[in-house]
């Protein structure tokens, strides 16, 4: 294969995994940030019938620090009764305001 041929192979090879680690790596940062106030309302709709307690779920939250712990919400609630991806940003805003 000549040098050139064999340069072109690599950039089209690289096409994909650049545009996968794209969409992969989006930090949580990037998603509108949710409104705490409405999450509380929507906290009150969708959760406070099996968790009366935020404080209670949130120790079993895991992460050092809030970007994890918001994180690990973000997935943990895509399949636990937030898919809604506004409705689950305002629920996260207001429980990671509960913490203190
Ligand atoms: C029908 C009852 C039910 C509803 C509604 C519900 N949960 Fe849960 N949730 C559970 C149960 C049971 C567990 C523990 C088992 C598990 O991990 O799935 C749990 C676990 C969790 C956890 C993991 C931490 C822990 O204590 O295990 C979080 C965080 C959580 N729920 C948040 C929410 C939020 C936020 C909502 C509303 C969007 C919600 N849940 C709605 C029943 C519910």
């Amino acid at each position: 294969m000549k040098l050139k041929h064999f340069a072109g192979a690599m950039m089209l090879a690289l096409i994909p995994f650049v545009a996968f680690a794209n969409g992969a790596a989006e930090p949580v940062t990037d998603e509108p940030a949710g409104d705490a106030t409405r999450g509380a309302d929507a906290y009150d709709e969708s959760c406070a019938v099996c968790h009366a307690s935020p404080s209670v779920i949130l120790r079993g939250v895991p992460g050092d620090d809030p970007e994890t712990r918001a994180e690990w919400l973000d997935l943990f609630l895509t399949d636990h009764y937030a898919p809604d991806d506004e409705r689950r940003q305002d629920i996260i805003a207001w429980l990671m305001a509960q913490r203190s």
